[in-house]
């Protein structure tokens, strides 16, 4: 095959926040307005191959052996845009793309997309890059990739220009067996992404006061992890999941990614924890899906709780995950 040396395969998880992103202090470099934390998903993960070659004359995407749609492919196209100049080649790509998780189930997310793309892409051309400055490439095609770079738990820390706003482990996956068992209520595609979503975050009179208070939870957040602490941790992620949402729907325009049910879940998810002591507490993404972090010893009963709920709910369980990695070739 020619030029097959510019060929390679990653694979990189998806993450869950227990402290948010929302909304950039500079757009194009995706410089985040705070510092954020999150946990590695095992069990939802992007394979991505990047072959590079002097002979095509643009870049091609496929997502699960289809052809990818013209907004797909414009977004990966800029990121490898990126790449090329940070990288100094002017090859083009054919990049093939596969989530082990069902698209389309509101689970998707760009991180593990971007963070598998992103380690391909840089391996395919043969430069040897640490992992801090993978991040930061990462970073530049959705900013929740960056935290999907370093395995297990991580923080993003924000940074002043792109050299240090980049991810690192603060605990590796086997510290603490958190599960994440994510209820999901829609299966419908959202209608505003995160990336149109945290243009409008400053819109909203609550962005600065939840901007200003983020790195007292993050701080509390981070040493409940380091304890293993789960009371500790409980109400700081809903706390800091609500006050992203609170400032979502006073943005203009107003963004409302809770259903009916995602309510149902997070009152009952807070009940099952102050009223009968089940470890378990809820957080939302940019959509209505409502994860459900609880200890392993009390996953069984909350998966058995949510399908009880209500007959709409499905249910993806994942435990901690790794960081991103080379696979050999297909
Ligand atoms: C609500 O990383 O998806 O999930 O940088 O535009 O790709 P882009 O945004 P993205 O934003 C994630 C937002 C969030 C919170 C979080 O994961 O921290």
């Amino acid at each position: 095959m020619p030029n097959s040396k510019y060929i390679a395969r990653a694979r990189a998880h998806s993450n869950i926040a227990f402290i948010k992103y929302w909304g950039n202090r500079d757009d194009a470099l995706r410089l985040p307005a705070n510092s954020s934390l999150s946990m590695n998903l095992a069990a939802l993960h992007s394979t991505t191959t990047v072959e590079w070659s002097e002979e095509r004359s643009a870049d091609s995407l496929t997502i699960n052996d289809a052809e990818a749609g013209a907004a797909a492919l414009e977004r990966v196209r800029a990121h490898l845009n990126l790449l090329r100049e940070r990288l100094g080649t002017s090859m083009f790509a054919r990049v093939e793309s596969s989530n082990n998780f069902p698209m389309g189930a509101g689970i998707a997310s760009s991180a593990s997309a971007f963070a598998a793309l992103t380690l391909a892409a840089v391996a395919a051309l043969g430069v040897e890059v640490p992992q801090r400055q993978l991040s930061t490439l990462a970073r530049l095609g959705s900013g929740s990739a960056s935290r999907s770079i370093p395995g297990g738990f991580v923080e993003w820390l924000a940074g002043d220009f792109h050299e240090t706003s980049y991810a690192e482990s603060i605990a590796e996956r086997e510290h603490w067996d958190l599960v994440d068992i994510i209820a999901i209520v829609s299966r419908r595609h959202k209608r505003v992404g995160s990336s149109a979503g945290h243009r409008t975050a400053d819109t909203s009179v609550l962005q600065s006061a939840r901007v200003e208070t983020v790195d007292e939870r993050l701080r509390k957040v981070k040493g409940a992890i380091m304890n293993r602490d789960f009371s500790a941790l409980a109400g700081i992620v809903e706390a800091d999941s609500n006050l992203m949402h609170a400032v979502m729907m006073t943005s203009d325009p107003a963004l409302f990614y809770w259903l009916p049910l995602s309510l149902a879940v997070m009152q009952a998810a807070r009940r099952w924890r102050l009223e009968e002591g089940l470890r378990v507490c809820y957080t939302l993404d940019a959509g209505p899906n409502v994860h459900c972090i609880c200890v392993a010893a009390d996953a069984e009963r909350v998966a058995g709780r949510l399908a009880a709920l209500s007959p709409d709910i499905e249910i993806v369980r994942s435990g901690p995950g790794p960081g991103a990695f080379l696979l050999p070739r297909a």
